[in-house]
């Protein structure tokens, strides 16, 4: 269901060898797990982290052709914990695949998607707290309309939630597809005929705060640099320019500390052909830094 965004090239720049002990925190559907695994081979150790419990059940599948990954269901924010816990103090290399996966927006009936009408859930673990619900239906307007700016960098922001506002003082805004339609409706012509959705930024927005990815991505990248080994490398794939911002300062503030050294200067982009074939990849941006002896 989901495809791998640069399969490949992620999994080459980890600069694995046989018998590493490698950190893939984004799971997914296993597509660079599986690549990993291959590399490093049945004396490696490939301990596969990922919030969704689906993925998990995926995982587990996956174990019986691979005895040698390890299956966590958590948040990569707590990477030293979950490593620690394993009897792990140091790794190889770690992987992050950040953001949505396609079955989390295709099949998870959480409310990921614009284009369906699903309860308005949005957290990739679902044991966590807050739903999209509760913020558009709870939280007052000037926190709605803050939220859709800084997390969706939406222009509209005000005028999204003051229609949300309105909207829920005659009925609660339940699904997707209500909150979609009420974006849609607010839209001018030319907003509506746009290339991306009217709602594309408000639903990325809500889906940020709901599973705090920005906070969790930072913390998650300042573990793996502390547990990686000398010459170990950290991979990071990015889809928009929020979560790549953070993998850009963290990496340039260790590297002026003199703690990583920055094998891209520059962000990757996937080539045309993946472009063509992926669309999800167009947005795509790789960093890769490896830690300094
Ligand atoms: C883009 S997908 C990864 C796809 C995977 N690399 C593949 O090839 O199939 C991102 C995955 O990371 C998970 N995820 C996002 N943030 C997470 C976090 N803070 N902790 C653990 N898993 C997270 C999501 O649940 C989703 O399954």
């Amino acid at each position: 269901m989901h495809k791998t965004v640069f399969l490949k090239e992620a999994v080459d720049h980890l600069s694995l060898k046989v018998g590493d002990t490698v950190v893939d925190a984004t799971f997914g559907n296993g597509g660079h797990t599986r690549e990993i695994l291959e590399r490093v081979g049945p004396s490696g150790v490939v301990v596969a982290i990922d919030q969704d419990p689906h993925a998990v059940e995926r995982m587990r599948e996956l174990q019986k052709t691979f005895f040698n990954i390890r299956p966590i269901h958590g948040n990569f924010r707590a990477l030293d914990t979950i490593l620690a816990e394993g009897g792990i103090e140091c790794v190889d290399a770690v992987l992050f695949d950040v953001g949505l996966s396609q079955n989390l927006l295709e099949e998870s009936e959480r409310g990921f998607s614009f284009r369906k009408d699903e309860p308005l859930d949005m957290r990739m673990d679902p044991t966590t707290a807050i739903r999209a619900y509760d913020i558009v239906n709870t939280y007052p307007e000037h926190e709605i309309a803050d939220i859709i700016y800084q997390f969706g960098e939406e222009r509209r922001s005000r005028r999204i939630a003051r229609a949300i506002v309105n909207e829920r003082r005659s009925q609660r805004i339940k699904t997707s597809g209500v909150l979609s339609e009420l974006i849609m409706k607010i839209s001018s012509g030319r907003e509506r005929s746009a290339k991306l959705h009217p709602a594309t930024r408000t639903f990325q927005a809500l889906r940020i705060y709901v599973n705090d990815e920005l906070a969790a991505l930072e913390e998650g990248l300042t573990k793996a640099i502390a547990v990686l080994k000398p010459g170990g490398r950290c991979v990071v794939i990015a889809f928009h320019s929020l979560e790549d911002r953070i993998a850009k300062l963290l990496f340039r503030k260790e590297a002026n500390h003199n703690t990583v050294r920055l094998v891209t200067k520059k962000p990757l982009t996937v080539s045309q052909e993946e472009r063509i074939t992926n669309p999800r990849a167009r947005s795509a941006k790789m960093r890769v830094i490896e830690k300094r002896i």
